[in-house]
């Protein structure tokens, strides 16, 4: 008897009880409980199927159970699950490849860790001993993530007021305003840090020239560009956000899709920030182990063979225009880029995120009021139809 099938002998009631009575209560849970998926729909413990839009956090970028991706996974556990980076291995060394193959222009080392905060962490600590400063420049809505150092770039006082002091010293200054950032910047900042598709603020993309601004006032100040791909990396119709605006980061953090759900994290850096790391300063057990790089090898191969970049690109465009056309007066905007899209209500998102869920439909809040989808790369013709279907139905 497998594990799983142990697990299905849990009916809902216990299986609500045993994680409300067993954690400490930090998530708003959604009642139901998932237990399978396939392709781009999930399941629950009723056997209730649900359209995925949301890849649980943006991570199932292939939707589910993808059975190349299984093959993969499964052939790499029947050879060899883990292993130590003081020791070589020959699924790293084809995973660091195929990275130097879709890393933007002047990002060759690549440091592999388990998740989007500590993909961020080792940016930061990269960037203070690359520059010898420690202050940082953020952008207010940013989300970095939770561990202390990815936290105090993290703008939501939600986040951070109950962990204060953070570790780090960070202004955090007005997204997508360039001289904000030009005053902001100087000679004692380390590195500026942004998203270029804000995600759990609000799905706010940043302007190609915000971007660009950002790489000269940092390179003329001395400081880095970091660039949060944690969200956006491989789901905006290439393989990061910042691609589109031709900008080169110093150091780029990616996370979430990487590996189709798989924990990884990568921060990928110049050779000159490579360069400046003291040997045996930093490092990780699980990082680079290689059932997580067989991961991530399966989720880009898979990526690049059925064209996903670019279906994405024009689907989440459709996606965009469909919505715009309900002209429900209950939008505000609809804003993203391929698979990253934020429909910003004039009122709170919560009912509509009921709503949806009623109807079989799973997506995400971002902020308050916006509603984000950040859907399998899987989805077709028939899945867009389907969401802008229920949502019509469920705006009214
Ligand atoms: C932009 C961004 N950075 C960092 C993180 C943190 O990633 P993780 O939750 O894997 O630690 C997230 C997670 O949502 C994110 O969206």
């Amino acid at each position: 008897m497998t594990t799983t099938s142990a697990a299905a002998t849990l009916d809902l009631a216990a299986i609500q009880r045993l994680e409300r009575d067993l954690q400490p209560p930090l998530y708003a849970k959604r009642e139901i409980a998932l237990v399978r998926g396939e392709g781009a729909y999930l399941f629950d413990s009723e056997g209730q199927r649900y359209l995925d839009a949301m890849s649980n956090y943006g991570v199932a970028i292939l939707g589910h159970a993808d059975p190349a991706y299984a093959d993969a996974l499964a052939d790499q556990l029947r050879t060899l699950t883990t292993g130590h980076q003081s020791f070589y291995s020959d699924v790293r060394a084809a995973l660091l490849e195929a990275l130097a193959g879709i890393a933007p222009a002047g990002l060759s080392r690549f440091f592999l860790s388990n998740s989007g905060a500590e993909a961020i962490e080792a940016a930061l600590k990269f960037a203070r001993v690359a520059t010898g400063r420690t202050k940082i420049v953020a952008a207010k809505r940013a989300y970095h993530g939770r561990t202390l150092g990815a936290l105090a770039a993290t703008a939501d006082p939600k986040y951070r007021t109950p962990f204060a002091p953070l570790a780090l010293e960070v202004t955090h200054v007005p997204f997508d305003d360039a001289d904000a950032l030009a005053n902001a910047v100087d000679a004692t900042t380390a590195a500026v840090i942004l998203e270029p598709i804000q995600g759990e603020g609000g799905v706010y993309p940043a302007s190609d020239a915000y971007l660009r601004a950002a790489r000269d006032v940092a390179t003329e100040r001395g400081a880095l560009l970091i660039a949060d791909e944690v969200q956006t990396g491989f789901r905006t119709g290439a393989p990061f956000a910042i691609d589109h605006a031709g900008v080169a980061p110093d150091v780029l953090a990616t996370a979430k899709g990487l590996a189709n759900g798989f924990p990884i994290g990568l921060t990928m850096a110049t050779e000159a920030v490579a360069s400046a790391l003291p040997a045996g300063t930093h490092g990780t057990t699980f990082g680079g182990n290689p059932l997580a790089c067989r991961a991530a090898l399966s989720t880009l191969a898979i990526l690049r063979e059925r064209d996903l970049y670019a279906r994405s690109a024009a689907l989440g465009a459709e996606i965009v225009a469909r919505v715009e056309g309900l002209g429900s007066p209950k939008i505000r905007q609809v804003r993203g880029r391929g698979f990253m899209v934020g429909i910003e209500l004039k009122e709170r998102v919560t009912p509509t995120l009921r709503a949806l869920q009623g109807r079989s439909v799973l997506a995400l809040p971002a902020g308050p009021t916006t509603l984000r989808l950040l859907p399998p790369l899987v989805w077709e013709a028939a899945q867009v139809d389907e969401f802008v279907e229920a949502l019509r139905a469920v705006l009214g």
